[in-house]
């Protein structure tokens, strides 16, 4: 699949992993993304998930036609991406892996492969493959500290690892139109408009804590004249780049918009009963919100559960958690959640706790002090309520009207 004259897709879509690194649920599946490069040099730019060897291989060979080759540039260790070096080192014995000095370890470690044989490129370095020229740029925890970029300034084409990229299978018939469609999605306006949900949640979930270092690197980048992006997950972005590009500013900023994540964990529905009564009420209102059982398991049918909700915790101004009390304590779905925002580093946000309890309330408490913490700010103080969620006992009509 040609994305220029020069620049063959050779990436793999994966519909079938349900969760990816074990954790999040692809309810659109996600694509390995890696790109040949065929000039008098012919250089390879990551490779994919080691369940796709055969058709990934196939792919090259097809792309290659015959030729041998001289360059695997390692973006990015993870092993989304990592995982085929060493086959593919197999096929190509004199080829040299292309990496930034912190992958050398990393290589060694995961395929034993000495340092020898790697070319260590630092901040700026340029190598010549005829025609074009690529340079590299460091881009330390993004969200690994191995990772760089790739920058082809004849084609304004920037390989840029997982930056900008995003869950979400791609229907794309021409590669080199760029763009495509979320695959099994409605179809929306844009691009970008069908994948932001995913992308949105891709950043959160995977990048979240990372924003400092995501807004570094978009500085440095930021003199690139850019006129596609070939990431690591999703589409190849040839318009909308500005758009695309801003995203990931704003959310690695911890800019939000209106709206609330509602998140809850229920084990007999009482604090379920809770959440669904404040959603009422934010519709009546027409304020936007995200409503997420934390408690989901495998299925991820209807509900992304806990990577839903880190995904509107990054996208709406306002949380609402919802958790029993458990042992004296917060029901660990729920305790689950407000570790992830700790972690992330997510802070500022309007917070409000809720939750059903028997005998002695404990966990809106202990939530509260968990979000102020974290550095959020708290819209009221939690609403615990005794056995059976009812408006008498839990006012979700004057918690809403606080938002
Ligand atoms: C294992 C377990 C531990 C519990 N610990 C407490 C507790 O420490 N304090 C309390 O008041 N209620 C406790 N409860 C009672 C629950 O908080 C109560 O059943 C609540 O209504 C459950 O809410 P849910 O329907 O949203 O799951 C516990 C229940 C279970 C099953
Ligand atoms: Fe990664
Ligand atoms: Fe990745």
């Amino acid at each position: 699949m040609n994305i220029s004259e020069r620049i063959k897709y050779v990436g793999m879509t994966d519909c079938v992993k349900k969760r990816f690194e074990g954790l999040w649920p692809l309810p659109y599946g996600v694509t390995y993304n890696s790109y040949l490069i065929m000039d008098e040099k012919v250089a390879l730019v990551d490779t994919v998930d080691c369940n796709f060897a055969e058709g990934y291989l196939e792919n090259i060979s097809e792309a290659c036609q015959g030729r041998k080759i001289d360059y695997l540039i390692v973006n990015h260790m993870e092993p989304d991406h990592s995982a085929l070096i060493a086959r593919i080192m197999e096929i190509y014995p004199d080829i040299q892996i292309v990496a930034s000095a912190k992958a050398v370890p990393m290589i060694a470690g995961y395929h034993g492969i000495g340092a020898d044989r790697v070319k260590v490129v630092k901040e700026g370095e340029t190598l010549c493959l005829g025609s074009c020229t690529l340079s590299f740029h460091m881009v330390p925890m993004v969200h690994w500290p191995e990772t760089m970029v790739t920058w082809m300034p004849q084609e304004n084409t920037l390989f840029s690892g997982d930056a900008f990229g995003t869950f979400g299978a791609v229907e794309c018939d021409d590669w080199a139109a760029g763009e495509g469609h979320l695959m099994g999605a409605p179809r929306q306006e844009s691009c970008l408009a069908e994948f932001r949900d995913e992308m949105i949640r891709y950043y959160s979930n995977i990048v979240g804590k990372y924003g400092a270092p995501v807004q570094a690197a978009i500085k440095k980048l930021g003199g690139l004249d850019i006129r596609r992006i070939c990431s690591t997950h999703g589409p190849v972005w040839t318009s909308e780049i500005p758009q695309v590009v801003a995203l990931y500013d704003k959310l690695s900023r911890y800019e939000s918009e209106r709206g609330v994540c509602i998140a809850y964990g229920s084990m007999y529905g009482n604090t379920e009963a809770a959440a669904h009564a404040l959603a009422a009420e934010l519709q009546k209102r027409g304020i936007p919100y995200g409503l997420h059982n934390l408690s989901l398991g495998d299925d991820v049918a209807d509900d992304l559960g806990l990577s839903g909700a880190i995904r509107d915790l990054f996208k709406y101004d306002t949380v609402a958690v919802g958790s029993p009390t458990y042992n004296s304590g917060i029901y660990p779905p729920a305790l689950g959640f407000m570790e992830a925002i700790a972690a992330r580093g997510v802070k500022g946000k309007r917070f409000f706790s809720f939750g059903s309890y028997t005998w002695a309330a404990a966990s809106t408490k202990l939530m509260d002090e968990m979000a102020l913490r974290s550095g959020e700010t708290l819209l009221c103080e939690g609403k615990a309520f005794a056995q059976a969620f009812s408006t008498e006992k839990c006012d979700m009509g004057a918690v809403a009207d606080l938002i």
